[in-house]
């Protein structure tokens, strides 16, 4: 694999998954964690950092030590950094280089930058510069502004060290994938054998020696992750994976039938639960989010363990976590590791006192969904939106009453199967219907009516961090609000959401 140190820019994730595409496995570490240099890691590459090498608290590592072991690529601050660790010198650009630029470069033999154009459009993105380069180092390519764009050197460490000043991980770097390529292939010698296929080959040899004939429990959501996850360990252990499916009465319309149901035909052994009536009990009344979002999950962890306790010897606990939650990215505010935690299921592993199996842990969202392709899983789990934990209960603004939930229920299938019909479902990230605590005046025939209003929302995005609304056609959003206030009794008005994420957020609650 390829070792990713992460120094804290915008572009790490960016890294990772270009190398990815290219069929090689990578890793995202923080800079400062401790590097174990074993066997597996065929490269390392230093990422950039919003740091500038100068200031005092930039984050330093030791590349004589790490290229000891392999060849070492320096991205941007990483070049900087190489630079003035072996005494060259970096200092501020007289003009700051943010945006395209071209790299020229001649040596027709340079492996980094084999069938790579001499004139090569790449992206740069720095203030600092490099002013003056250690004798050893080589420079392999300028731009028009800076002489330095790439460099490299052989004779001061057992390996080879590279340095870019620019971003071949962003697109704008018209051939930045073929030099990353070449870094792979060309000096660290791997192969492009990181396949979906290969994946699902891995992972299910290392669950069926993590767990040998101990049984797992899982719980199952309805969403890409979950499923994924539990197929592979089913793929893995057959009939000593349980499955637990909940409905917690804040699903979407009829979900609760249809998803239990394409479980069933996947061979998965899953026990559905109607859990509604406690769910709606406790949340009897309740009309604050954050209240509603720690009831739902107490509930369901409640309802999980009983379920769990009563099948006997259990050992392990599935999980559908992916990479995104795991990463530990570097603070921009300091050199300290920030820890993002996050559990699928939070409090439940620390609760059972069972072992995870997470299949998914290293994978970004886009990957799961090749390895669900590779296993066979439907289009009905792989393309479907995102949906919150705790279901309708954040897109019912207020007090939730069944009632609510069934109205929001009929108008949300009205707008989703509208989007499905369009031909638009898959065009957008995200899309449901808010349900506002409000009424307003209409007319029907000649009665006047008096009830509630739904907002539509839907984004894009390709995270969910940050979203901008969709736009969705007039004549579309005309028929679906036609369509609501004709069928759905209690509900006289529709609005479009078309606020983007920051400032506001996907979910209204
Ligand atoms: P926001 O509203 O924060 O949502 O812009 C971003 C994404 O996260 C989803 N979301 C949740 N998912 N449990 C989840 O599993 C939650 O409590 C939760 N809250 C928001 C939301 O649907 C969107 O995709």
């Amino acid at each position: 694999k390829i070792l990713i140190l992460d120094f804290g820019s915008q572009y790490t994730q960016l890294i990772a998954r270009c190398i990815r595409e290219l069929n090689v496995y990578c890793e995202i570490q923080p800079c400062l964690s401790p590097v174990v240099l074993d066997s597996s890691i065929k490269g390392i590459i230093l990422s950039g950092s919003p740091f500038s090498v100068n200031d005092p608290q930039a984050p330093k590592v030791d590349i004589k030590e790490l290229a000891s072991q392999v060849p070492v690529l320096g991205i941007c601050y990483g070049a900087q950094h190489m630079a003035q660790y072996f005494g060259g010198e970096v200092a501020k650009s007289n003009h700051r280089e943010y945006g395209r630029a071209i790299m020229e470069h001649q040596d027709k033999e340079e492996a980094l930058f084999y069938d790579i154009s001499e004139k090569s459009q790449v992206w740069m993105s720095h203030a600092d510069t490099i002013t003056r380069l250690p004798e050893a180092f080589e420079i392999i390519a300028h731009t028009g502004s800076i002489p330095v764009a790439a460099f490299k050197c052989k004779t001061l460490t057992q390996y080879p060290i590279f340095g870019l000043q620019f971003h071949p991980e962003v697109t704008h770097s018209l051939e930045g994938k073929q030099i990353l390529r070449n870094f792979l292939v060309h000096i660290c010698k791997m192969s492009q054998d990181w396949t979906p296929a290969a994946f699902v080959q891995e992972t299910i040899a290392r669950i069926q020696q993590e767990v040998g004939d101990k049984k797992v429990v899982m719980a199952l959501s309805g969403g890409v992750d979950s499923t994924v996850a539990a197929e592979l360990i089913h793929k893995a252990i057959g009939s000593n994976l349980y499955c637990i499916f909940v409905d917690n009465g804040l699903l979407r319309k009829d979900e609760f039938e249809s998803v239990l149901d394409s479980y069933k035909h996947m061979g998965l052994n899953v026990k559905g639960i109607n859990a509604k009536d406690m769910f709606y009990g406790e949340l009897n009344g309740v009309t604050d989010p954050e209240t509603k979002r720690k009831i739902i999950g107490r509930l369901f962890i409640e309802v999980f363990q009983q379920e769990a306790n009563e099948l006997k010897d259990i050992s392990f606990l599935g999980q559908g976590t992916i990479y995104p939650d795991v990463i530990e990215s570097v603070s921009v505010n300091g050199p300290s590791a920030t820890i993002k935690s996050h559990h699928n299921v939070g409090g439940l592993p620390e609760k059972m006192n069972m072992k995870l199996v997470e299949p998914l842990r290293f994978l970004f969202k886009d990957e799961v969904r090749r390895v669900g392709k590779e296993i066979g899983i439907s289009d009905i789990f792989l393309a479907r939106h995102p949906f919150p934990g705790p279901g309708l209960a954040i897109r019912i603004l207020g007090e939730i009453t069944p009632e609510k939930v069934a109205l929001l229920q009929e108008a949300d299938a009205i707008y989703i199967d509208g989007l499905k019909e369009s031909g638009l479902y898959n065009q957008v990230w995200q899309a449901g219907t808010i349900l506002l605590p409000v009424q307003s005046v209409g007319v029907m025939g000649d009665e006047r009516t008096y009830e509630f209003t739904v907002a539509l929302r839907a984004v894009t995005s390709t995270d969910g961090m940050t979203a901008d609304w969709a736009h969705l056609p007039y004549e579309f959003l005309a028929k679906v609000s036609n369509d609501i206030i004709n069928k759905v009794k209690g509900i006289n008005r529709v609005v479009y959401d078309i606020s983007s994420k920051p400032p506001a957020t996907i979910e209204w609650e």
